[in-house]
């Protein structure tokens, strides 16, 4: 009897756990470098609202937003070990991984206005540009907005001539690094978590960002002067770990793969809205002073910046700049 008891035990003790194991949901981390009340930091919780609502509980998603797991460069290496299954890093944010052709979207006065962004990465762009990541064993889901750059520095920033000497943090792009050498200033790529603390102790002197993330940084606490000049754009690849992703039960990745579709709707319909409120929160802090470019500052800047697009060929290649050339009707020399 003791002998049979003994074994019903051991035997419910071998069963628990397995019956609890397969309840266990899918963890998926989600990590990104900026704050929860961004364009991205909102569309990650949207995607996790979602993808938790559509699998019914089954997989789970843990953000970790502001850097609080992993920091710019390190991120996109704990993707392909799999310490981390998803983020969405800006798409300047790639040539370490030995992919160049993403710096094509940094080029200066790309894209004309929202629309034309939005559409050109719906479009054959967004597509060939995803196909470059999978050699990588990443997998590009979605293509999630945050508006143009301003730029920023303890003077006003109006002229051309007004960069000269200036410091400024970039975020990774050798685009960006070009345009600032001829605008005659002096680029640094530095982690997005470490910017705040640069500008303040006056390591570097400015830098170039979008309104929701000038607010949620606090970096217009540490610049006197931003030039609201929309000189470049910002997006996010939302990228997820390859063999994490086709290893998913395919239900499940057809549940999240909806979650992530209605995720980034949410996010590109909001972004330029919440930065043009960022902005006109901006303001009324009193903190810094907002300038605006006339007409024939904005040629100045566009007539000193234009040598990149000729540039541009040897570092990103004549294939993406004749594609890009192509789905935006714009030269590229
Ligand atoms: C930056 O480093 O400035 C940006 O990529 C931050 C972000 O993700 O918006």
């Amino acid at each position: 009897m003791r002998k049979l008891l003994f074994a019903v035990a051991a035997a419910s003790l071998l069963v628990v756990p397995a019956a609890v194991q397969a309840q266990a949901p899918i963890v998926i981390k989600f990590s990104h470098v900026v704050a929860n009340d961004t364009p991205k930091g909102k569309g990650a919780l949207k995607f996790k609202e979602l993808a938790e609502k559509y699998t019914d509980g089954k997989v789970k998603i843990e953000v970790y937003p502001n850097s609080s797991l992993y920091k710019d460069k390190e991120e996109i290496e704990a993707l392909q070990l799999g310490s981390v299954q998803m983020l969405a890093p800006s798409t300047a944010k790639f040539a370490p991984l030995g992919i160049r052709e993403f710096e094509a979207l940094d080029l200066p006065w790309l894209f004309k206005d929202d629309e034309t962004y939005s559409n050109a990465m719906k479009g054959t762009i967004g597509k060939w540009l995803f196909q470059k990541l999978e050699a990588k064993g990443i997998t590009g889901l979605a293509y999630w907005d945050n508006g143009f750059h301003m730029v920023s520095s303890s003077r006003p920033l109006m002229k051309p001539e007004d960069f000269k000497g200036l410091k400024f943090r970039i975020s990774g792009s050798k685009i960006a690094d070009q345009y600032f050498r001829l605008m005659g200033s002096i680029p640094q790529i530095m982690a997005f978590s470490e910017v705040y603390q640069a500008l303040q102790t006056g390591v570097v002197d400015g830098c170039e960002n979008t309104a929701s993330n000038y607010l949620t940084q606090k970096f217009y606490e540490v610049q006197k002067d931003i030039t609201v000049s929309y000189h470049a754009h910002l997006q996010y690849a939302v990228i997820v770990n390859s063999k994490f992703w086709s290893g998913l039960p395919p239900d499940i990745r057809a549940q999240l793969e909806k979650a992530m579709n209605d995720a980034t709707d949410y996010t590109n319909l909001i972004a330029h809205q919440e930065n043009e409120d960022a902005l006109a929160e901006i303001k009324k802090a009193g903190k810094t002073t907002l300038h605006y470019l006339t007409d024939a500052d904005r040629k100045a800047w566009q007539e000193a910046m234009r040598p990149t697009y000729t540039w541009a060929k040897g570092r990103v290649g004549q294939e993406v700049l004749d594609l890009v050339a192509k789905e935006l009707d714009v030269k590229m020399n």
